[in-house]
């Protein structure tokens, strides 16, 4: 199995799981800051203000990553960072973070991608309706304006959103992420408002980026099937992708919303509301889709949850994450396979995936994580397999460079190339950082017995 020369490997993370320095030179309140305030992660406010505190150790771990070989280094620019207040005066501090850090990659040979939106909507929007509020999808565009006028030339791939479904259903519907709202009858209106930025920031892009640059999102696509062949499970199952995945897929690759999941909507109240050349605006041409696989879910009719309809079947007797993920690489195949016949060409980047572990430190000072390399090792086989059935996928990133904040389970889940001891701060490779690099080095090929060659 041999990657096409060009293909990129790379490592992904985000401003609030990595960051720290959460008032540091101006910046704002996000809602994430305000959750952790209000006691809703794990390790309370210390874990966000500090984390693995890269805004102090930038040059540090901008080092890590160069003696990883990586082609590609994905991160996200904290909004609040540049605009404290959401929106008005830019701080000019926050956009200087992140222009030496993207030059400090240059040095490297490191291609930056930057994700504008992992989450961290500034309070001040917040305060003023959040995604709820269809001005913030007009805020959110003057923000990526700002920052393609400013870093546009240095930085060749952007993407809008981070998996919008998460925010939708994690943020607006079950509260367990920030803002922790509970409204289901208008989380599909937050959809529609995040896609709504999506597609102006698209726009703006395309008349200050320079040519050649790139620009797409990023959705959580797993693999979803029915627990038996019943018809209320098979039911279920369908309508969980399309909630899940074809919600966020259709209206950028087609767009429309899928008339099925707009109909189930529809009879429950909770259908957005549309104005005339809203949809035109998101279906605005992307240059990729990236794809973010972890595993599967196996779904069944559930009529007690009167808002899906659908249940999960926890995992039991397979190989599991620390997350309580099945491990299952094939769904990775199958799901480059489908979107390749769904949506036509577009290209596919693999911008996330990756395994939380219970990692420890040896006292050697190793850490033989092999179930990660294992885990990543079978998840790019699955990505050579798409590639072979010709399926245009283009990069790979892993989740995740460092051990990291993971959002309300606080620094409790590892899922690093490197570990983090989150009370010295210490930086330590993994086994699975020195077997990335060296996967990287031979030049990305794996031999069938699985072993790097
Ligand atoms: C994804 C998120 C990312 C990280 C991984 C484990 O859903 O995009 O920030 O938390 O899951």
């Amino acid at each position: 199995m041999r990657f096409p020369a060009g293909f990129q490997w790379g490592v992904s993370t985000a401003s609030v799981q990595i960051e720290g320095g959460a008032s540091a030179d101006g910046k704002g309140e996000s809602i994430w800051d305000r959750f952790a305030r209000q006691g809703k992660i794990k390790g309370g406010p210390d874990a966000v203000n500090v984390t693995c505190d890269h805004y102090g150790r930038w040059a540090e771990d901008v080092e890590l990553l160069a003696g990883l070989g990586v082609d590609v280094y994905r991160f996200s620019v904290s909004w609040p960072r540049i605009f404290p207040e959401g929106a008005g005066q830019v701080n000019h501090k926050g956009l200087d973070f992140y222009r030496r850090l993207i030059a400090a990659l240059h040095e490297k040979g490191i291609q930056p991608a930057v994700t504008l939106y992992h989450w961290d909507l500034p309070q001040a929007l917040q305060e003023k309706g959040g995604w709820l509020a269809r001005d913030t999808a007009h805020r959110f565009a003057e923000y990526s304006a700002t920052l393609f006028k400013d870093l546009g030339r240095d930085v060749p791939l952007w993407m809008t959103l981070n998996e919008p479904f998460i925010v939708v259903f994690s943020g607006h519907l079950t509260g367990e992420h920030a803002p922790g709202l509970r409204k289901p009858f208008s989380a599909m209106q937050v959809a529609h408002h995040l896609l709504l930025g999506h597609g102006e920031a698209v726009k703006a892009f395309r008349q200050i980026a320079p040519t050649g640059a790139r620009i797409g999102l990023t959705n959580f696509l797993w693999d979803h099937q029915s627990a038996s062949a019943s018809s209320g499970d098979r039911a279920a199952a369908l309508r969980a992708d399309g909630m899940i995945s074809r919600w966020f897929l259709d209206p950028v690759l087609k767009g429309h919303y899928p008339e099925d999941i707009m109909t189930w909507y529809r009879s429950r109240f909770a259908a957005p509301k549309i104005q005339d050349g809203d949809m035109e605006v998101i279906s605005q041409p992307i240059d990729f889709m990236g794809v973010q696989y972890y595993s599967r879910i196996i779904h069944r009719a559930n009529p007690w949850n009167l808002f899906t309809g659908f249940g999960q079947v926890e995992p039991h007797s397979v190989p599991t994450t620390d997350m309580g993920w099945e491990i299952y690489p094939e769904g990775l195949y199958k799901l480059l396979l489908r979107l390749h016949k769904e949506y036509g060409d577009i290209p596919l980047i693999v911008t996330e995936g990756g395994a939380a572990f219970a990692d420890t430190v040896t006292p050697d000072g190793r850490v033989h994580d092999t179930d990660r390399v294992q885990y990543l090792r079978e998840h790019i086989r699955a990505v050579g397999k798409a590639l072979d059935a010709g399926v245009n996928v283009q990069g790979y990133y892993v989740w995740s460079f460092l051990d990291n904040l993971e959002w309300h389970h606080g620094v409790s889940k590892r899922f690093g190339l490197v570990y983090v001891d989150f009370d010295t701060l210490k930086r330590t490779l993994k086994d699975s950082a020195y077997w990335y690099r060296d996967f990287i080095r031979s030049g990305a090929s794996l031999n069938p017995a699985g072993s790097v060659s």
